[in-house]
């Protein structure tokens, strides 16, 4: 199965409109071992093989070279490699021949279907051939953009107290001088001063390459050259997101001193993003190998999808590889946390990777404004939208009087024309009234609230004219200034304040676990509100929030232990471990309770005490899995005495908040957007609870976990940390090991929402229930059928059977290749899994690699089957079914 494109497509659900993507599924079938299907996002006609044997093989190199069958080539073929005599011509569009990837990438004819199955399976069937797995694309990831004016830079706002880097840059002088960093992501303006001004050899930014071009989106043919340079250009679009993370990393600017992580690493910049659009998963790959050819010690990726699966892809392969191999490989979990659980994604969920959420920078930037009039300044917040300019101020309500003004267009002064209008909250949304007061010619908004806080409007971003808000005392201010006469505002008076969510961590980064409740994320860095390089194009300076700023904090923090390790090179899992033993465990926003390792893995980062601390231990994370068995129940610690001195020890459960992913009662298994925290405190028995240990010594302990009380049918998960107390506290800190377990049985919840769905739909939106007959005529494609599932729950396999209406016989499979698809969301275009079906089946006699054929003329049934997360697929009853109403194909 195929899914080859996409189409917007609005579908009637109880009367409500909902967007939604439809992908089609035409005639290519690949039912085989060796093909490894991706869930969403997939390019069409492109796939990555992977080879047997290493990089040395002759053969392996040949594959790339020669048909597999000996083929003439075609007289005018274009002049590409070509695998394959059968089927379509093949372009080899990138060669992976590499010690720890042997591939490559293809493109291949989509014009006939038949024919590119038959070409993909012509290469399956070959011995040297691993596996062939379809290009999926990662779409850029979105940040949350601050205001920022691009006057000045305020260090002062750095959150480097908060992670200890002040420390080792002040008191161990280490600056990471001479690591070199890799940044997969839209390149670098390096002609910024906080990056040297220059690329090459004996500057900060030493290496590099753009391997895509500003036009690639993902889809489309990467124009690579040997420069990185991000020079799109502020009408492209772009938003400098490569540059501002290579800023966090080593940007230094001695004019403001601005400081990144590790101001004298190097950097080595791999452009995988063109000016706008996705990256494909080749791309990637390609970018990891580079980076690591190129000596990187660190590899820094902010990208993803919301896909929570560690599943068998090549990049993950890859990413395993490359630590294993001993460079780390620090990757962003994703900014999907206000959707609830099972949001961190791939790569992210690799198991070699080092997955980083986001914490809210303690300081940020505010501004004040002074109006005529008025006596004091008055403070206001933004979010986004374009900066103010100075001006004269109206009332949007010529009265003073009304408390639901600019809810209508008819309700505003004209007075507002080519002003400021200053505006009550209350009566309709936010985004209705900068609506209607755009249209009305503002050049500006002044929100004043209804209470006497300031509330930045969320929706401010999607205002085409700048907005601010000020508090209710304020406006009330203004508008006793207006009675008197004439007012004009003075805006952007900067200074510092410390933010009330600093420290916790951010609504928008993504939740864990990994689908099979692998430990993810599993560190925590600043990435809310954090100031950065931006291009020259978009005036060198700004803050943006996002996980993609935690990662490359992390990557600037692993860079300084590096650094402190001097010829000592300590594998990428050492460095991951000695991280979470000293990270911070931070606390949910406005209370004393520590926030789960769901969503914090082991903390925010501390790199001093990584760097300086010398009792390890291994691991540093726990997965208590579920209680449907007893069998992850018991883990063993190993704590390793690095120091010089004897050390006592003493360990304790230290428990978090648990999440609530389901309101059952409420809305069933329908995750909750986002999930919500509860009590749930586990208990741990340990095997010895003091000890004391001579240097270099270590103690084995086993550590058992009594799991809450809390109601199965629940799902609750509980976390906590198990804490190393240091008897000595002058030698050696406490360190902290985050575990998280789950109570109910996994393999219990539903895959399909059942409230609803599954459904089939027509192309003209129509729903067709388990009582109603589709009819479609196959010569018609504005005729055929769209299965519509609802995926409440990741599930690892979806089979889809078609059934003979009359004899109830299985006839073989409609769709093949649903696999490792990760759950829905509420928001728009992430709802529904919609496949088309184009007639077509692969037969269940036939084993093995099959053309699908078509379906003769008769009534059907649909059968699809989920399979529960973390069911046995050899088991029935770990299998959900939906059996469609009768489908009438005529030929
Ligand atoms: C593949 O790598 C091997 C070993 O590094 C090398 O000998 C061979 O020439 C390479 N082949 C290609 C096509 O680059
Ligand atoms: C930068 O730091 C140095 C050393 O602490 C200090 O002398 C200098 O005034 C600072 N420059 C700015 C622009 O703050
Ligand atoms: C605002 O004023 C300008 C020029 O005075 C005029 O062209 C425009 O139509 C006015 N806009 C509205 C919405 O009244
Ligand atoms: C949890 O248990 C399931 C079997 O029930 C297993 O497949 C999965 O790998 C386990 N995950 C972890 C992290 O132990
Ligand atoms: C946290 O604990 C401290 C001291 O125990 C207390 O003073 C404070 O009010 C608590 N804060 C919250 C938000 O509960
Ligand atoms: C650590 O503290 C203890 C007592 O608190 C003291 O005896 C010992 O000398 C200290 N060690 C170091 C290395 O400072
Ligand atoms: C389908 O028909 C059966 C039998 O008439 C009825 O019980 C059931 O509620 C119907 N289902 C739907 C979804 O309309």
């Amino acid at each position: 199965m195929k899914k080859s494109s996409f189409s917007y497509f609005p579908i009637v659900v109880a009367g409500v409109c909902l967007a939604v993507f439809v992908m089609t599924a035409d005639a290519i079938k690949i039912d085989h071992p060796k093909y490894r299907e991706a869930d969403s996002d997939i390019v069409p006609g492109r796939y990555i093989v992977s080879f047997t044997g290493d990089s040395s093989s002759a053969a392996t190199s040949a594959i790339t070279k020669a048909p597999a069958k000996a083929a003439p080539a075609p007289a005018n073929s274009s002049p590409t490699n070509s695998l394959s005599d059968s089927g379509t011509d093949i372009e080899v569009e990138e060669e992976f021949n590499h010690s720890l990837f042997n591939g490559a990438s293809i493109k291949v004819d989509t014009e006939n279907p038949e024919d590119e199955a038959k070409t993909i399976k012509s290469i399956l069937d070959r011995d040297d051939v691993l596996s062939i797995t379809p290009i999926r694309l990662h779409k850029r990831p979105e940040v949350i953009q601050g205001e920022y004016d691009p006057k000045v830079a305020k260090p002062s706002v750095l959150p480097h107290a908060m992670t200890q880097v002040d420390r080792v840059h002040e008191e161990l002088k280490n600056k990471g001088k001479g690591v070199l960093v890799a940044v997969l992501d839209s390149g670098i303006d390096y002609t910024h001063p906080a990056f040297g001004s220059g690329f090459g050899p004996g500057f900060k930014v030493s290496k590099g390459y753009d391997l895509v071009g500003d036009k690639y989106s993902g889809s489309n043919t990467p124009i690579p050259d040997s420069d990185p340079l991000d020079a799109c250009g502020a009408a492209s679009g772009a938003t400098g997101h490569g540059t501002h993370v290579a800023g966090i990393i080593a940007g230094f600017d001695p004019a403001t001193n601005f400081t990144g992580v590790a101001p004298e690493a190097n950097l080595a910049i791999y452009r995988v993003f063109g000016c706008k659009g996705s990256v494909g998963t080749d791309i990637v790959i390609k970018g990891l190998l580079m980076a690591y050819d190129a000596g990187a010690d660190v590899i820094s990726i902010s990208l993803g999808t919301k896909n929570n699966w560690n599943a068998g892809n090549p990049e993950h392969d890859v990413i395993n590889k490359i630590s294993a191999a001993g460079v780390s490989v620090v990757i962003s979990t994703g900014n999907f946390g206000q959707y609830g659980y099972y949001t961190v994604g791939q790569p992210a969920t690799a198991a070699g990777a080092f997955a980083v959420a986001s914490i809210e920078n303690q300081f940020q930037t505010t501004y004040s404004a002074s109006f005529t009039g008025v006596t004091e300044d008055v403070e206001y917040l933004t979010t986004g939208s374009p900066l103010m300019k100075n001006g004269k101020v109206v009332a949007s309500d010529a009265t003073f009087t009304s408390t639901t003004d600019a809810c209508t267009a008819a309700s505003i002064s004209s007075a507002v024309n080519g002003t400021i209008a200053l505006t009550q909250r209350g009566g309709c949304t936010f985004e209705v009234k900068m609506a209607n007061l755009a249209t009305a010619g503002a050049t500006g908004i002044i929100f004043y609230n209804n209470v006497d806080t300031v509330v930045a409007p969320v929706s401010a971003p999607k205002s085409l004219i700048p907005v601010i808000s000020i508090a209710k005392a304020a406006g009330l201010d203004i508008i006793a200034s207006l009675k008197k006469g004439e007012v004009t505002a003075e805006f952007g008076k900067e200074g510092i304040s410390e933010s009330d969510l600093g420290g916790s961590v951010d609504y928008f980064s993504s939740v864990g676990s990994e689908a099979a409740l692998n430990f993810k994320p599993n560190i925590a860095a600043v990435g809310g509100t954090v100031l950065s390089t931006l291009p020259s194009y978009l005036g060198n300076w700004g803050v943006l929030s996002g996980t993609s700023m935690a990662a490359p904090y992390v990557a600037g923090s692993v860079a300084l232990y590096v650094k402190s390790q001097g010829t000592t090179k300590q594998p990428a899992s050492f460095i991951y471990e000695q991280f979470q033993n000293y990270a911070y465990p931070v606390k949910v926003a406005h209370s004393n309770i520590t926030d789960s390792p769901m969503r914090q893995g082991a903390g925010l980062v501390q790199v001093y005490d990584a760097i300086t601390q010398t009792t390890h231990v291994s691991p540093a994370q726990i997965s208590f899995n579920d209680t449907a068995t007893t069998n992850y129940r018991t883990k063993t610690l190993t704590i390793t005495n690095r120091g010089a001195q004897t050390i006592a020890y003493e360990l304790v459960n230290e428990v978090a908040t648990g999440i609530a992913p389901y309101d059952v009662a409420t809305s069933g298994y329908t995750p909750l957007e986002p999930a919500v925290d509860t009590t749930a405190e586990a208990g741990i028995k340990f095997s010895i609870k003091t000890f004391k240990l001579y240097p270099g010594n270590s103690q084995k302990v086993t550590v058992t976990v009594i799991p809450p009380k809390t109601n199965p049918a629940d799902h609750i998960f509980y976390g906590g940390n198990i804490r190393v107390i240091s008897k000595q506290q002058n030698l050696s800190l406490d360190t902290k090991i985050p575990y998280f377990g789950k109570v109910g049985i996994t393999k219990t919840l539903p895959i399909f929402d059942t409230d609803g769905f599954p459904v089939i739909i027509d192309p003209q939106s129509n729903l067709y229930g388990p009582n109603d007959t589709f009819t479609y005529d196959r010569a018609n494609k504005a005729t055929r059928p769209i299965s519509t599932v609802r995926l409440l729950t990741p599930t690892k396999r979806i089979k889809a059977d078609l059934i003979d209406a009359t004899t109830q016989k299985v006839l073989g499979e409609f769709f093949t290749g649903y696999q490792y698809m990760g759950r829905d969301l509420l928001v728009e275009n992430n709802q529904y899994t919609t496949v088309f079906w184009d007639g077509n089946y692969v037969p269940a006699s036939l084993a093995g690699v099959t053309d699908a054929i078509p379906a003769p003329a008769g009534t059907y049934l649909w059968r699809l089957s989920a399979l529960k997360l973390l069911g046995d697929e050899a088991n029935k009853n770990d299998w959900e079914t939906w059996t469609s109403g009768p489908i009438v194909l005529k030929n």
